[in-house]
């Protein structure tokens, strides 16, 4: 009995061996993923880098159609493991459901990734005009959604028999304020920075509360990316390499970091 991907090697000498043999396996094992707003760019792609590793994964999406030809996409690729599940962050009865089919089909949750977001980038964000209501739109999706999904699947999350629950809220170096106090900060997009901020104090209220229970909670940003957020701007990155910087803080295993703000280049990045 051999498996390369082990650290350990069986030895059927003490039950120590063994047990540790055993939490071994239970790491390197096909884990439950769920990533919200998966039906296009970086989440879809994270959905089918998951998949490709052999993990089960539930491919969030509000827009039931437009999840559909996501999945079609993954399963006429080969991809069987994945599963479709509507779900919108600013809709709890949809939360709760999603909850109950994958409680019912799964009995547990290995990691969430929050992924669905909003730009409003083609409104108005100087902090000095903004529309008020462009700020409360993007903190709906970006902040009280994410607070909203994270809250209804950490009952979930703590049956993760891997003993490691994962939640990855997917940030951006927009919501730095660190960044955004440099006076050459790149781009000044008020609404979208203060919600992506706003989400960064909430992981780390988060990762705080949950460390003794062994959850490890991060904020990641996958880089400039070309998607449907900034209207394919060009000069980004492909969705395919901004879902590969989130990849490992997907499968965190017992050492993996929590409380962290991970920039493209995988360290730690000023909150
Ligand atoms: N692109 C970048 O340069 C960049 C950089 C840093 C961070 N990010 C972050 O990466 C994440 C993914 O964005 P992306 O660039 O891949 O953009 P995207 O292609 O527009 O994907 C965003 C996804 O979120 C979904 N969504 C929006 N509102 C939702 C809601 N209320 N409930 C559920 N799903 C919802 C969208 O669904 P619909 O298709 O139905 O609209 C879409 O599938 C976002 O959190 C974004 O802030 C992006």
């Amino acid at each position: 009995m051999s498996d390369s991907r082990l650290p350990l090697k069986l030895s059927t000498d003490t039950g120590k061996n063994l047990s540790a043999y055993l939490l071994a396996l239970r790491w390197n094992m096909s884990r439950i993923v769920l990533v919200t707003g998966a039906s296009a760019g970086i989440g879809f792609e994270l959905v089918h880098l998951l998949a490709e590793k052999g993990h089960k994964v539930y491919l969030g999406a509000r827009d039931l159609t437009s999840g559909e030809k996501a999945l079609d996409k993954l399963t006429s690729d080969g991809h069987k493991n994945v599963k479709l599940i509507q779900l919108d962050v600013n809709k709890p009865s949809t939360l709760y459901a999603a909850r109950e089919v994958i409680e019912a089909t799964e009995g547990k949750l290995d990691a969430l990734v929050n992924n669905a977001g909003i730009g409003s980038l083609h409104l108005d964000q100087n902090a000095l005009t903004v529309d008020v209501a462009t700020i409360r739109e993007t903190m709906e999706t970006n902040l009280y959604g994410l607070i909203a999904t994270c809250q209804t699947f950490i009952p979930l999350l703590r049956k993760s028999i891997s003993g490691v629950p994962v939640i990855l809220n997917v940030s951006t170096a927009l919501g730095s304020n660190w960044t955004q106090a440099q006076t050459d900060s790149l781009l000044r997009v008020v609404a979208y920075s203060t919600s992506k901020a706003a989400a960064n104090s909430y992981t780390i209220a988060l990762a705080h509360e949950l460390k003794d229970e062994g959850f490890k909670v991060n904020a990641v940003t996958p880089g400039f990316t070309s998607t449907k957020l900034n209207g394919f701007h060009k000069g980004g990155k492909s969705a395919r390499d901004g879902a590969l910087v989130l990849l490992p803080w997907v499968l965190l295993d017992k050492e993996g970091g929590t409380g962290l703000f991970i920039g493209e280049n995988q360290k730690e990045v000023p909150w």
